[in-house]
């Protein structure tokens, strides 16, 4: 039976259809709302209670934990598949066999080179330059080197828009990495899978061989699975409405980059390894930074932890946490943060403030570690992030556009002046 909504404003009633999705969640539909009521909004800062689209891509139920790409739980995809595989599977919506996976990955090998020019835009950043900015800015670039629009009816044309921002981007990514690590561009090597091919480019020496290391792909392909797709979080719904504009994908993405550096979003992987280091500097005082993080006139957060939909567990935060521990212990390395990290977890699990207000370590709280353990240096943590959610910017972009999602744009409450008349310069 439909379900509907009653809403009662000064006295008169207004019936509201409700909209159930295949995982049981209930949207009030408001689409007629303000034709209905003469023009009456609703307001939401921060979209906390607002659904802006209809999507199959990703569910997840933040009171159970749960998080699955199309149907998967991501507790399966990160153990039994590889990142392109998961690419495929969020852009196209069904995992691919073994002839699509080798046509998809050869069509992305056939991209996977930017203009020769694109390194003169490049040579123009100062060396100090955050990878992020850069990494938006080129992305943005490539438009000027393939200017033409996507026929988004056309499958083909779709399909090539998405295997050469998939092609591109990992070149962009280690190539912003190289610059401010003053080494010679690499342009990577086609007999390589995708994230092996993107670590030769990063870390290939100009004088030396690159010897792939099964133990850091593997961990690599994981992350980037982790953070394949994620709802509408800031950065995919940016990627959405600069789209639903009909901006182009390399555009979108472009956008979504910039929202993703933020400290509050991807921003925050790199932020957690920052505190980390600051408390160990500090001398290990994990309770001193517990009582700041609780103080309300201290602007310090404790990075890494709280999230906006989860509110028991970041499941992506326990594959990880696990994963953490795996991958020092294989590389034989011992990282005194993992320490101060794991006392953190433990205070914050056990202190009313963090358990009341149902703060848990997200997906960022010990990311950092895995990228510092396979030798990926701190400023580059959130474009490893951008890397990984790549696939889900395009599988949004592309529902979005198929979906032909009008353009966004929300409404306000305006609470300035009422009208007042103009005063002349000198009257005022
Ligand atoms: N440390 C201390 N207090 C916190 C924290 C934190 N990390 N996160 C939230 N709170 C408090 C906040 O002060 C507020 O307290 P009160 O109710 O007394 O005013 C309450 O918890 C609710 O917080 P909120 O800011 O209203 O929640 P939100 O849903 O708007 O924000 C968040 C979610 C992720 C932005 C926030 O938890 C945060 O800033 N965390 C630290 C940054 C971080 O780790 N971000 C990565 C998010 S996961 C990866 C991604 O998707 O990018």
């Amino acid at each position: 039976m439909t379900k509907i909504a009653s809403l009662e404003i000064d006295g008169k009633k207004y019936e509201l259809p409700i909209v159930e999705g295949t995982e049981g969640e209930l949207a009030i539909d408001i689409k007629s709302l303000r034709a209905t009521t003469g023009g009456v909004t609703t307001i939401d800062p921060g979209y906390k209670n607002t659904g802006s689209c209809l999507s199959a891509i990703t569910f997840l139920d933040g009171e159970k934990g749960i998080l699955r790409y199309r149907g998967y739980s991501i507790e399966e995809l990160a153990q039994k598949a590889d990142f392109l595989e998961v690419a495929y599977l969020l852009i196209f919506g069904e995992l691919p066999d073994n002839t699509q996976m080798a046509k998809f990955h050869d069509d992305i090998k056939a991209q996977s080179h930017v203009d020769e020019d694109i390194k003169k835009i490049l040579d123009g950043f100062p060396k100090s330059a955050h990878p992020m900015g850069v990494l938006s800015s080129l992305t943005n670039a490539l438009i000027a080197f393939n200017p033409s629009s996507v026929n988004v009816d056309s499958e083909e044309e779709m399909y090539q828009a998405i295997v050469r921002i998939l092609g591109k981007f990992p070149v962009l990514t280690a190539w912003a990495y190289r610059k401010r690590s003053g080494l010679a561009l690499d342009y990577g090597d086609d007999n390589l899978g995708y994230v092996d091919n993107f670590l030769k480019m990063m870390f290939k020496k100009p004088s030396g061989e690159y010897v792939s290391n099964p133990i850091i792909v593997d961990a690599l392909d994981k992350l980037l699975i982790l953070h394949g797709d994620h709802e509408q979080n800031c950065s995919t719904s940016t990627v959405r409405i600069v789209g639903s504009s009909h901006a182009g994908l390399f555009a979108s993405v472009s956008a979504g980059i910039n929202a993703l550096w933020g400290p509050l979003h991807g921003g925050a992987n790199q932020a957690v390894i920052e505190m980390l280091e600051a408390i160990k500097e500090d001398g290990g005082d994990t309770k001193k930074y517990m009582a700041k993080a609780k103080d309300k006139n201290d602007p310090f957060r404790l990075m890494g932890f709280g999230h906006r939909v989860y509110k028991n567990f970041d499941p992506r935060a326990k594959i990880i946490k696990v994963a953490a521990n795996e991958v020092l212990n294989e590389l034989g390395i011992d990282d005194p943060i993992l320490e101060i990290a794991r006392d953190l977890e433990k205070e914050a699990l056990e202190d009313p403030y963090f358990v009341d207000r149902k703060l848990y370590p997200n997906v960022d709280f010990y990311s950092g570690i895995i990228y510092r353990a396979l030798g990926i240096p701190t400023e580059m943590f959130t474009a490893m992030f951008a890397l990984g959610r790549l696939p889900g910017w395009i599988a949004q972009w592309k529902e979005m556009r198929l979906r032909k999602e009008p353009i966004g744009r929300p409404r306000q409450i305006y609470i300035g002046e009422n009208y007042r008349d103009f005063k002349e310069i000198n009257d005022r």
